[in-house]
């Protein structure tokens, strides 16, 4: 058995789902590949712990939630120099997502890629900004990228439309890459209700953030088209490039309009060699996009065969961690 060094940084919902699924399915997974995950550093805002033999995710979890930090020493600020510093196999990057520079996370994963290291990240800015310097960058150096929980959660669609549809032409892409946008227009198809109540409904039951300009503008979609695009369409755009509409204007009487229509309204992304496009959308009640509730959907065009539609929840502790667990078990497969 070999060992897979493991760096994290960022340790909040998701790089503690990381710590903590890695200690009740590492020694499994560890037997069942050969290969052994092993945490040797881990930084947060303020702190930092590394030790080349290994860190107990158990501890770094204690230590985190009776101390707010997640390591016993002090960093200072200068996060990069640390992802330099530290000996690793991959880096599991998991700071907040920034769409104006993509910082932390870019110098980060540049920094990981530059030393021919693997990357294994959720973190939206840097692939909707910087995703062919990137991907080129890591081809270079001979580092893989990869990032399934950066669209759609626990939703499979990165690595099935790269590994499992490899050989077929993807022409075009839609979806619903949003949970929360999609559960604030179901409400208000099935209650009537209105966009303000629908988003208070929703931030109470812990799907919105208290900022949810992000999500209702349009912009979280649109940082998932631009990676949709890139790493399965082959193109090389950035956020800029997405036309954006969110659906701050969506009003009751347009849901009821809609619905005299049998249609309902949803926030649709999609990626063609026309279009690359947030906006809401009528869609035909039956049709998969018209899905309603927290899920997240996305519909592949292919060349063979034909439509494939995917779907999973979105976002979430534990759903975003089992994208991480799944990219780290395709690095190892892959070797
Ligand atoms: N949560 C989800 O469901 C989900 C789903 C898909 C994608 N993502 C993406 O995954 C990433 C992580 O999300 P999350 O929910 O785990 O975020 P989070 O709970 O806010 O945690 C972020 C972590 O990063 C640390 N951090 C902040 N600024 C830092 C800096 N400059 N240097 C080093 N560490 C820094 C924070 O430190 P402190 O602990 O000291 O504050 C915290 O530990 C984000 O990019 C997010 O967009 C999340």
């Amino acid at each position: 058995v070999i060992d897979m060094d493991i760096l994290i940084a960022g340790f909040g919902v998701v790089g503690r789902g990381v710590a903590e699924v890695l200690a009740s399915k590492g020694p499994m997974l560890g037997s069942k590949l050969g290969e052994d995950f092993r945490i040797v550093g881990v930084f947060d805002s303020r702190s930092v712990a590394f030790s080349s033999d290994g860190l107990d995710p158990l501890e770094l979890l204690e230590r985190k939630s009776s101390t707010g930090m997640v390591g016993l020493d002090r960093h200072g600020g200068e996060t990069t120099a640390l992802v330099r510093n530290s000996e690793h196999d991959v880096l599991i990057e998991v700071t907040p997502t920034d769409i104006a520079l993509g910082e932390p996370g870019l110098s980060h994963i540049r920094c990981s890629l530059e030393a021919g290291r693997d990357v294994v990240t959720c973190n939206k800015g840097p692939l909707a900004l910087r995703f062919k310097e990137l991907s080129d960058l890591a081809e270079r150096k001979g580092g893989r990228l990869r990032f399934e929980g950066a669209v759609g959660g626990a939703m499979p669609v990165i690595n099935v439309a790269r590994d499992i549809l490899m050989g077929e032409e993807i022409t075009k892409i839609r979806g619903i890459l949003n949970g929360t946008c999609n559960f604030i227009l179901s409400r208000m198809g099935e209650e009537g209700l209105p966009l303000n109540q629908a988003l208070k409904e929703a931030q109470q039951l812990g799907f919105a953030e208290a900022d949810p300009t992000y999500d209702i503008d349009g912009i979280d979609s649109a940082c998932k088209v631009a990676i949709l695009a890139n790493a399965i369409m082959g193109m090389d755009v950035s956020l800029n490039d997405v036309q954006v509409t969110g659906i701050r204007g969506i009003s009751e009487d347009a849901i009821s309009l809609a619905a005299g229509q049998r249609k309902v309204i949803r926030l649709i992304g999609e990626i063609s060699e026309e279009r690359l496009e947030v906006s809401p959308r009528l869609v035909p009640i039956g049709h998969p996009l018209s899905i309603g509730g927290t899920l997240n959907l996305v519909q592949m065009k292919t060349d063979i065969a034909g439509e494939i539609t995917v779907a999973g929840r979105g976002a979430g502790k534990m759903e975003t961690t089992s994208a991480v667990l799944s990219d780290l078990v395709a690095l190892v497969k892959e070797l």
